[in-house]
């Protein structure tokens, strides 16, 4: 990493993920420099600049003004979501190589542009799904492709909280988030099940749309309240049936309120044996012969070190610092990052068709 040369970061909405994940785990990229700044809210950027910018750090609040640094060679675009779209092909239409957080984009329409303009710029463009980098999820992309599930043919993708409503910034707005628990925390649910499994070829979509529970629940915890003058206006959860072309099928729950104790773990399905990601290991179970060749259940846990990873298997990487330094890599070599734009683009496809369905009472067919 450090013979690799020094790349130029530019970073756009200084939030919450900002100072959460990338800001932190870009500082620890050795040939990371964060050179420029901006949000719309001054002091944040400024901020930003000071905690984590080289010296002499531009602050802006206008994107374009810092999208015209020729300098910069890489943008993060950490908005709201219904400025993913924009920003991001306004960076890569001005040349850089792009990092968007999750969702990619609140329409599917919006996705697929961003793919054009990446493709059409010769740009890098990648989304932030930080699970693919989690070393249980690696492990189990990895003993699937291996052949050593058989045929996966069932597999869940829960992102259930039974109270958690993000009642700051704009999570609660239908229109600058573009839903709700499905698009912010369900995306990233089906984003990893789609990588374990490595299937993007959806065939339908069925879909259910709640909002309920935000009219009856009163604990938030220390989230914060909705109201009149925080309006909730998105779902408070949301449910959806993937068939895929190879017949399998994934079901996907999402929510920020439902009563329910035990939300579940992703699990993978298939024909020799059964994968469950939970606790911070891989649960595997199936059948196997006993000492005298009888065929008999097992469960085991195994738990994923950074060794089952890709790229630095010596170090031990939270899975911010792993996507980030993988990221820059990915910029520096050619290569390509852990999570391609057209993998994204599905998962807002499938989101989009969840909500479609929802509304209309009717299975969307893809193609
Ligand atoms: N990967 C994850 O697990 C994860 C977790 C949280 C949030 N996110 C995503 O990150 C994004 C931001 O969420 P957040 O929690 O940081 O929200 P936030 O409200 O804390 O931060 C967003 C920032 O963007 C700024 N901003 C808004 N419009 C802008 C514009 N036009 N130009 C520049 N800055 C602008 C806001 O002022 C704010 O400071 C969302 O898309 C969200 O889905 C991802």
């Amino acid at each position: 990493m450090s013979s690799m040369r020094t790349v130029k970061v530019g970073i756009i909405g200084c939030g919450g993920i900002a100072n959460g994940k990338h800001m932190p785990a870009l500082k620890k990229c050795d040939n990371v420099e964060m050179i420029a700044f901006c949000d719309i809210i001054e002091e944040r950027a400024a901020k930003a600049a000071a905690d984590y910018g080289t010296d002499g750090a531009k602050v802006f609040t206008d994107y374009r003004d810092l999208l015209a640094m020729k300098d910069i060679e890489v943008v993060h675009v950490l908005t709201p979501n219904y400025k993913h779209a924009e920003i991001s092909i306004a960076a890569l239409d001005a040349g850089k190589h792009v990092m968007c957080e999750k969702p990619m984009a609140t329409t599917s329409v919006e996705a697929r542009a961003m793919c054009e303009a990446a493709k059409r710029n010769g740009k890098k463009l990648t989304v932030g799904y930080q699970s693919r980098s989690e070393a249980s999820y690696q492990y189990a992309h990895n003993y699937i492709a291996a052949g050593k599930l058989g045929e996966v043919y069932y597999f869940k993708a829960p992102a259930i909280r039974r109270r958690g409503v993000p009642t700051w910034g704009v999570f609660m707005d239908e229109e600058k988030q573009g839903g709700g628990p499905m698009i912010d925390i369900g995306t990233h649910s089906i984003d990893a099940a789609l990588y374990v499994v490595n299937n993007y070829d959806v065939a339908s979509v069925t879909g259910a749309v709640n909002n309920k529970l935000k009219y009856y629940a009163k604990d938030n915890g220390d989230w914060g309240a909705w109201g009149e003058d925080r309006p909730f206006t998105v779902e408070d959860s949301a449910m959806g049936m993937v068939r895929f072309k190879n017949g399998a099928t994934m079901y996907v729950e999402a929510s920020w309120l439902l009563n329910v104790q035990d939300g579940g773990h992703p699990t993978f399905c298939g024909t020799l044996g059964g994968i469950e990601l939970m606790n911070g290991g891989v649960a595997i179970n199936g059948e196997r012969p006993d000492e005298k060749g009888e065929m008999k259940l097992f469960a085991d846990l195994y738990k994923p070190t950074p060794a089952d990873r890709t790229y630095f298997k010596d170090e031990n990487l939270t899975s911010s610092e792993y996507e980030a330094r993988q990221w820059i890599q990915a910029v520096v070599e050619d290569i390509d990052p852990i999570t391609l734009p057209e993998q994204a683009a599905v998962v807002s496809e499938i989101i989009e068709a969840i909500y479609k369905s929802g509304r209309t009472g009717r299975t969307v067919y893809f193609d």
